[in-house]
Order: structure tokens, then C-alpha cells, then sequence
């Protein structure tokens, strides 16, 4: 198909972008972020992303997941705070300034519930990923209410799911498929793979060229919504926000590899996050 003009999102961008730490900072400044996901056999989805929100900068994250999970995943975040979610009641999403739904969540009618329930919240960003997306699909029409930000995160097959259409009929227009679905649902769409392609509601579009084939592997795509809860409390700008989170996920996977700290075959999920010191290092 015919290659649109999409500028690339670059080093420069980010660094005029990115905000600052102030020296008398609190972890109030920095964002208090809620993580929900993580069913009874994939603990590691949200661990992931809470881990990713923390290092991204998140000043608080709590882990809204399966009570018999919470030991697992406080094991690899301790930082983190945790809420029993087994009984899949409502969740009370005051005092969020953000909110990532989806990761390792399940497709079971009840966790559906749950994602309704927060879109009904007001005043509050959600990011919307993985499972989160498959429950979505149901709830579309409930997109173009919401008064705050909603993000979207599919790669090729979940965005498939969600238009209704073959994944070859994404590969041959995403950046059409991705502008129409953005502007249609009025929502910010982080459409992924090797060339990630990042919608704005008015159709405003980016391309983000960063990042290697050691990304192609379970738990990766996890990082980057966590590292997204994290910039979407610290930016101004939303699409801001997802442009830098793609970059620097990208480029924390580039450096691991450039740097001989791993290959692109050995590179983990985990070691994105970790990766993320190389990144900020070459911030200030
Ligand atoms: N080059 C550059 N970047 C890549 C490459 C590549 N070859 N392959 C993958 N990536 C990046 C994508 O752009 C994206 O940011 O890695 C990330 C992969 O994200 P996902 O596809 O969501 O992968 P994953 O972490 O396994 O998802 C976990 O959610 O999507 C569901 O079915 C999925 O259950 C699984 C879970
Ligand atoms: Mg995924």
C-alpha cells in the first residue's frame, strides 16, 4: 500500500520532551498508578509491569490481582502495594492518577466486568492491554464517553480482534486501520510491532523505529504498558508520553544488545526493565 509521511519519533524528541526529576520532588509528584491483572496462572504479566512502572519513575504503584498471586509477584516488586482482587468486586479507582487494566488478566465473563468498571470511572487515564483488549471489544461503544485519556496498546492480532478484521488486512494499512479506529473510538492507540505506529484521537501519527527481534517474546509488551502508566502521570501531553514510552522500551532493548549485556536471543522481558538505567543515564 501507499507509505504514508509519518515522522519518526527520535533521541532529540525525547530528550526535549522528557521531564525533569526536580531535586525537592515527592513520590506524590511522580504519579500514583494502579496496576489490575494477573490471573491465577500468569503472575508474571503484572509483576512486569509494575516492576516497569516503578523504574519508569512511577513515585506509587499498587497491584490489583488474585490474592494467591500477590506473594509471587511483591517477590520480584516489593515496592509495589497490593489489593485482593479474587473476588472481582468493583474497584475504587479515586486518588489514581493512572490506571494499566489487562496484563495476564484472563478471558473470563467476570474479569470482563472489571474492565467495564473502570471505563464507567471518570477523571482517571486507563491503558488498556492484552486480555484488557479482548474484554474490550464488547464494550467499544462505552470508549467515546469517557472524559479522560483511554490507551490502547494492541499488536497486529489484538487489533485484528478488535476491527473485526484478518491480521493481512492490518499488515496491508495499519496506519489507516490504526487513524480511523483512534479517531471512530476516540481514543490514543499504540498499534505494536517492529515499527510501532502511535494514534492520537485527532489522528495525529508517529512511528517509532527503536527496538530489536529479542523483543519478540513473551512479557515485553507487559514493560510497555507499565512504562507507559508511568510517563502518562508525568507528562503533560499524552502522546508525549507514548511517544517516549515506545522509544525508551525500544532503546532499553538496543542497549542491552549494543552493549553486550545480551543477545537478541537471551534478551528478557526483565531485562528491558533493568535496561532502563542505560536509558535515563544518557537523559541528563
Ligand atoms: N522488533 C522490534 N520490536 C518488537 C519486535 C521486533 N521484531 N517484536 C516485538 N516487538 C515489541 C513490540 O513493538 C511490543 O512493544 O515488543 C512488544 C511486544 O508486545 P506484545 O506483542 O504485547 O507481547 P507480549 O508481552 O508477549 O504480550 C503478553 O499479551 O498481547 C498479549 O497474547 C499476548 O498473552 C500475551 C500477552
Ligand atoms: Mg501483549
Amino acid at each position: 500500500g501507499m507509505i504514508p509521511k509519518v515522522r519518526s519519533w527520535n533521541l532529540k524528541d525525547v530528550k526535549v520532551s522528557f521531564p525533569k526529576r526536580a531535586t525537592f520532588s515527592h513520590k506524590g509528584s511522580h504519579g500514583k498508578g494502579l496496576v489490575i491483572g494477573g490471573q491465577e496462572l500468569m503472575p508474571g504479566s503484572v509483576a512486569l509491569s509494575s516492576r516497569a512502572a516503578l523504574k519508569a519513575g512511577a513515585g506509587l504503584v499498587t497491584v490489583a490481582t488474585m490474592e494467591r498471586n500477590i506473594p509471587v509477584i511483591a517477590n520480584y516488586c516489593m515496592e509495589a502495594m497490593y489489593q485482593n482482587l479474587s473476588n472481582f468486586g468493583h474497584i475504587d479507582l479515586a486518588g489514581f492518577d493512572g490506571v494499566a487494566i489487562g496484563m495476564g488478566m484472563g478471558r473470563n465473563r467476570t474479569a470482563k466486568t472489571f474492565v467495564e468498571d473502570v471505563l464507567a470511572q471518570e477523571d482517571v487515564p486507563v491503558i488498556i492491554d492484552a486480555d484488557g483488549l479482548y474484554h474490550l471489544k464488547e464494550l467499544l461503544g462505552m470508549l467515546q464517553e469517557r472524559r479522560s485519556p483511554t490507551i490502547l496498546t494492541p499488536h497486529y492480532g489484538e487489533m485484528a480482534m478488535l476491527t473485526n478484521q484478518e491480521i493481512e488486512t492490518i499488515k496491508k494499512a495499519p496506519f489507516t486501520m490504526a487513524k480511523e479506529f483512534a479517531q471512530e473510538h476516540q481514543v490514543y492507540l499504540i498499534l505494536k510491532g517492529k515499527y510501532t505506529i502511535i494514534t492520537a484521537p485527532d489522528g495525529t501519527q508517529m512511528v517509532n523505529a527503536t527496538g530489536n527481534a529479542g523483543l519478540a517474546k513473551g512479557g515485553t509488551g507487559d514493560v510497555l504498558s507499565g512504562i507507559l502508566l508511568a510517563f502518562i502521570m508525568q507528562h503533560e501531553s499524552v502522546l508525549e508520553a507514548m511517544n517516549n514510552a515506545c522509544f525508551i522500551h525500544g532503546m532499553s532493548a538496543d542497549l542491552r544488545i549494543e552493549s553486550g549485556q545480551n543477545t537478541v536471543i537471551d534478551l528478557l522481558a526483565s531485562d528491558v526493565i533493568d535496561g532502563l538505567t542505560n536509558v535515563f543515564r544518557t537523559m541528563s
